[in-house]
């Protein structure tokens, strides 16, 4: 049976320039290099410059995706952006990247379901791509969390960065089995009732302010291992593909514990996860991408492999996903 599958033919990112360091955040707020690399294995971040906003790492991040899939910014009708620190309260950031990248008049729109906003743009995507409503559409995780951090909060603060990662899909012809190129399946969720765990504390309709993020780590590192795994074997076999058959990994960069606990949980060997987590730590929407963009980069993807991505964050959200590339 012949099928219309959303195939990956591109993929960019952009981190912008600023690197900050443990020992740099240790001179202002009661941590240490050692703490934060042995619970959560992050040694560096970036930090976007006072006058970059989201649109300006999510622009660059979507013009090197297009460039890797032979295409430009004429080809493109439609802009997905997963962010939770959009530029403006509105416009939304794609139409923001869509006027910034020279794209014609076409379909642009934002996903906000935080760190797990990349798997629920893919999702959304494909509802265009695979029914033919879409030929060259931009996916794009693109986060500043750095600017809803409370630097006093050695909790929270030590744990962010920011930075944008982008994939162009393209319909394509396959065969409607598990060779096929393309999003194979999905696993999304949302559990409302678990927001106290993980929110921005301000709000365009609740008191005006951006608000800074809160989170109970420990009750959140709980939730993840179960929630992440759970996830991921529902958008296995979704797809029809046995977790084990899977060649890369590619989970949302929260914490190198979390990326080793999902590993151990479902036998998964740990050469087969992409981490970028020491040197961007959590970039939220943009940690997927980013993180599929250096493992492409460094030569270990390479076309026709099988990637699972999955990501879980503030609402509780959380979510998997099987592609080809
Ligand atoms: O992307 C969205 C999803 N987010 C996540 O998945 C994050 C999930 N959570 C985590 O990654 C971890 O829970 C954290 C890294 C946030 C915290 O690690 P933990 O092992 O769960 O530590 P904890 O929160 O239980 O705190 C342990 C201790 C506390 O001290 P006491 O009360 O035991 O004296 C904290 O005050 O570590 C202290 N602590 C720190 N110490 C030095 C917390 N943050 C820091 C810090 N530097 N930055």
């Amino acid at each position: 049976m012949s099928v219309v599958r959303s195939v990956v033919t591109g993929v960019g990112g952009y981190l912008p320039d600023e690197v900050v360091t443990n020992s740099d955040l240790a001179k202002f707020v009661d941590t240490s290099d050692e703490w934060i690399v042995e619970r959560t294995g992050i040694r560096t971040r970036h930090r976007a410059a006072p006058d970059q906003a989201v649109s300006d790492l999510a622009a660059p991040a979507a013009e090197r995706a297009l460039r890797a899939a032979g295409r430009t910014a004429a080809d493109v009708d439609l802009i997905i952006v997963a962010t939770t620190t959009p530029d403006l309260t509105f416009p939304a950031v794609a139409t923001i990247v869509q006027r910034k990248i020279g794209a014609p008049v076409g379909i642009a729109f934002d996903v906000q379901a935080v760190c797990s906003g990349f798997v629920y743009a893919l999702s959304v995507a494909d509802g265009f791509v695979a029914r033919g409503r879409s030929r060259c559409c931009l996916v794009i995780g693109a986060e500043t969390m750095t600017r809803l951090m409370d630097w006093e909060d050695r909790g929270t603060c030590v744990l962010f960065g920011d930075g944008a990662g982008a994939v162009v899909l393209e319909p394509g012809e396959g065969a409607g089995n598990t060779e096929d190129r393309g999003l194979l399946g999905f696993a999304l969720r949302a559990d409302g009732g678990k927001q106290d765990l993980l929110y921005v504390d301000g709000g365009v309709s609740t008191d005006g302010r951006i608000g800074h993020l809160r989170m109970q780590g420990n009750q959140v590192f709980r939730h993840a291992v179960v929630n992440i795994s759970e996830a991921v074997e529902a958008a296995a076999a979704d797809a029809g593909v046995p977790v084990a058959s899977v060649d890369w990994f590619v989970p949302h960069q929260a914490n190198q514990r979390i990326l080793d606990g999902v590993a151990k949980r479902l036998g998964i060997d740990p050469a087969k996860v992409i981490s970028t987590v020491a040197e961007h730590a959590n970039t939220s929407a943009a940690s997927i991408p980013l993180a599929m963009d250096q493992g492409i980069r460094d030569g270990r993807i390479k076309p026709g492999q099988l990637l699972l991505l999955e990501a879980m964050g503030g609402g509780l959200t959380w979510g998997a996903c099987v592609v080809r590339l």
